[in-house]
Order: C-alpha cells, then sequence, then structure tokens
C-alpha cells in the first residue's frame, strides 16, 4: 500500500457554479463533450479551470471528478487496487474507473506533474478508442458515453 495521499474529490454541483464565459468555452466544451474529444485547460493559477469546470459538470449534468496530479501518483492510484477489507481482498475502483463507469468528467488537475508511467493508463481513453484497461484484473472497460476526460495545464509553474 503506498503511504501517499491521493487527492481526490468528487462534486454535483446543486446550484450553478457562477462562471463568468471569457471567450466562446462554453461552447467549444459542449461541443467536445458531444463530439467525445477530451480537453486540455491551459492557463496560470487562478484564470479560472477549475471554475469552468465545476460549472460544465452543472451545464452537462454530470458529476465531476477531480483528481490533483504529483509525481508520486501512481496508475493504481487512478485506476483502482486490490484492499484488504475484514478478512477479505477486495477490488476497489480509483477515481478514474469510477468516472469511466459513471459517465462523469474526469478533470486531472496538473497534468503534467504526474508521471509516464502513470498518464499512459489514459492514453486509450483520450482517443476514438475510449476504453479503460485494468490490467491488475484484466478487464477493459469501454467508456461510459458521457464519460468526459479533462486535463489542465498551467504553464511555468
Ligand atoms: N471566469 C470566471 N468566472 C467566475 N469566477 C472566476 C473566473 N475566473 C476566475 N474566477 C474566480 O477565481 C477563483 C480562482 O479560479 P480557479 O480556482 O478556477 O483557478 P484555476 O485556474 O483553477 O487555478 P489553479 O491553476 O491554481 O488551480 C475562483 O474561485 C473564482 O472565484
Ligand atoms: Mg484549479
Amino acid at each position: 500500500m503506498p503511504t501517499h495521499a491521493i487527492a481526490v474529490e468528487e462534486y454535483r454541483p446543486e446550484s450553478e457554479p457562477y462562471y463568468h464565459p471569457v471567450r466562446d468555452e462554453v461552447s467549444l466544451f459542449e461541443a467536445a463533450a458531444a463530439g467525445r474529444i477530451p480537453l486540455l485547460l491551459k492557463g496560470p493559477t487562478g484564470c479560472g479551470k477549475t471554475r469552468f469546470v465545476e460549472h460544465m459538470a452543472w451545464r452537462l449534468n454530470r458529476p465531476l471528478v477531480t483528481v490533483s496530479c504529483h509525481d508520486d501518483l501512481t496508475a493504481s492510484d487512478l485506476v483502482g487496487r486490490y484492499l484488504v477489507k475484514g478478512g477479505e481482498v477486495v477490488w476497489v475502483d480509483g477515481p478514474l474507473t469510477r468516472a469511466v463507469k459513471a459517465g462523469a468528467i474526469c478533470y486531472l488537475d496538473e497534468i503534467v506533474e504526474a508521471r509516464k508511467d502513470t498518464t499512459v493508463v489514459i492514453h486509450p481513453l483520450a482517443d476514438d478508442r475510449r476504453y479503460l484497461t485494468i490490467e491488475k484484473t484484466g478487464q477493459v472497460h469501454p467508456a461510459h458515453p458521457d464519460f468526459c476526460l479533462v486535463i489542465s495545464y498551467n504553464p511555468g509553474y
């Protein structure tokens, strides 16, 4: 078991998170989500990336799963792992797997902080294949049609 904590938030806004559009990003996000195309949000701290995703989750009525990426994050942190619970070994889905199954928006914050052996799991989700492979269980999960991958990048941070 890793000793580091993984920061995951699951969020379903009840009222509209206030967002003042800067340009046409709302319709761009809607078009990308409808076309099942992943999004990259790039911009400095405080420019509204997180708020924008929260707003879009409300607008599209989808749950939002946010993972703050860092260099200790492993593929298992995202995908899931076997845990011992009450003397039994059980598989526990990670945040990415939960989002893939539930049709959530999965927001991988500061993706460049994560290592290559971690981000490799998102490759087949980020193109037209749209599936998640869980190596440890040997399962392949096609993404729910509403699953939407959003990654952020803060240049120079
Ligand atoms: N376009 C906007 N409309 C409404 N509020 C905004 C907007 N842009 C920024 N804000 C305000 O600025 C705050 C900081 O924005 P936010 O947390 O979304 O930035 P961020 O780009 O995610 O920053 P970081 O890279 O540090 O995570 C928000 O909580 C919100 O109050
Ligand atoms: Mg943010």
